[in-house]
């Protein structure tokens, strides 16, 4: 097999440096050519100096002048700011571009890497539940690969299957760090609680997500885009263990899991390798050693995220990227020490109520909604 020539968008987050990871055990097989990051730069030239890389851009305009950059060699270029970072999906010598930014903010490039032709390896799911309307349709079976490790999970479940023939999808759930409590325990929660999530070392905007289950509405969203159900197609269920990384029912009766340790270098590793697999640098399951598995029904009452995403999965049009728009302002005053976990499916249910949804036309009307939402979150926030 030939080198694949890789662009790895947010390649100093957790995603990031996990794709590194499996470069570094495969560097017959992976090439990197060029990295985007957004305010971390000491690590991305280290990266770009350890993996030969040249191109390198910053979403953040800030970092320009950075002295790290010094350390480059002439031949690589550095551009910064949003255009920057979608312009790497475009350069002409790219097979794969791994899309591991945060946020809304990787929609455009998930859209501009497919229609450039190139396969996409998408651990951005924003862009699914902001955008799925407009990139699904530019997207294959071979083209678009996810690296969520559920959709993993779950297009491994559907490889050499008929998908009409399948009845439903279980999206499992490790439950977050506050499974179990109450609506007013939930409130007292701080962010330094909420970032120590049980079983994934995750960047901060997702593991909020995780501790309020909108995680897993974000998923069952992209969910929908990626394999073509409805909302009613998909059943969450609480696994702890996170030894199921989602399952696929046949209707025959029959089920399909996908099983093994949780480490995300495996989905990411896959995404790829497909349709061939590699050695893996992530450690060998035994099942032996393995706790008794538990399948839980979620509890959307407390965790209104999840039953907010389900709304705006099941309505469609714009109401999941308006949803998603106050979700990521809200989180982030939440890691700002500046509101409650619980303000933050309160904030939403708000503007998702003010906003409404409309049928998706353009990504600019989509920039345009996500804006307005963003500005209503923060009115909202600051009103208390
Ligand atoms: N972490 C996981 O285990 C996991 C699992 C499944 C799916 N995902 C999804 O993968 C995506 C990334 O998650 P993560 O946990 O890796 O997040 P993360 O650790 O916060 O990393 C985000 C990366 O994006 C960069 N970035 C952020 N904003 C940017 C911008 N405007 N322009 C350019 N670069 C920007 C960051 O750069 P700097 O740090 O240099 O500022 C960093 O490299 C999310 O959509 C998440 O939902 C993550």
């Amino acid at each position: 097999m030939d080198t694949m020539r890789l662009v790895i968008l947010g390649a100093t987050g957790s995603i990031g440096t996990q794709a590194l990871d499996v470069a570094r055990m495969h560097p017959d097989k992976v090439h990197i050519v060029a990295l985007a990051a957004g305010r971390r730069v000491d690590d991305a030239v280290r990266f770009a100096r350890e993996f030969g890389c040249k191109h390198l851009a910053f979403g953040d305009e800030a970092m320009r002048g950075a002295s790290a950059l010094t350390q480059l060699d002439d031949d690589v270029t550095v551009g910064f700011g949003p255009a920057a970072v979608a312009a790497l999906t475009q350069l002409d010598d790219v097979d794969i571009v791994l899309n591991a930014l945060s946020g809304e903010a990787g929609m455009r490039a998930s859209y501009d890497t497919l229609k450039a032709g190139r396969i996409l390896a998408l651990a951005n799911k924003e862009s699914l539940v902001v955008g799925g309307d407009l990139i699904m349709p530019l997207a294959t079976h071979e083209t678009l690969l996810p690296v969520d490790s559920e959709h993993s999970a779950i297009y491994q479940c559907y490889l050499g299957e008929y998908p009409r023939e399948a009845r439903r999808i279980w999206l499992t759930c490790s439950g977050g760090p506050f499974r179990g409590m109450t609506r007013d325990a939930l409130s007292q929660v701080t962010a330094a609680q909420a970032l120590a999530h049980p079983t994934w070392n995750m960047g901060p905007k997702i593991t909020i997500d995780s501790a309020t289950l909108m995680n897993k509405g974000l998923e069952v969203i992209e969910a929908q885009h990626l394999f073509d159900v409805s909302t009613d197609e998909i059943r969450v269920v609480v696994h702890p263990q996170s030894c199921v990384h989602s399952m696929v029912e046949f209707v025959d009766g029959s089920v399909k899991a996908h099983l093994g340790v949780a480490d995300m270098r495996i989905p990411i590793q896959f995404a790829l390798s497909y349709p061939h697999r590699w050695e893996s640098p992530a450690a060998q399951p035994d099942f032996t050693q393995m706790a008794p598995l538990e399948f839980i029904d979620p509890d959307i009452d407390t965790f209104r995220c999840l039953a907010l995403a389900l709304e705006a999965g099941h309505a469609g049009g714009t109401l999941p990227c308006v949803m998603n728009a106050a979700n990521e302002v809200a989180v982030a005053a939440f890691l700002d020490d500046a509101c409650r976990l619980t303000d933050i499916d309160a904030t939403v249910a708000r503007v998702m109520d003010r906003m409404g949804g409309e049928a998706v036309e353009s990504l600019e009307q989509l920039e345009e909604i996500d804006a307005r939402s963003r500005a209503l979150a923060r009115e909202i926030l600051k009103r208390g």
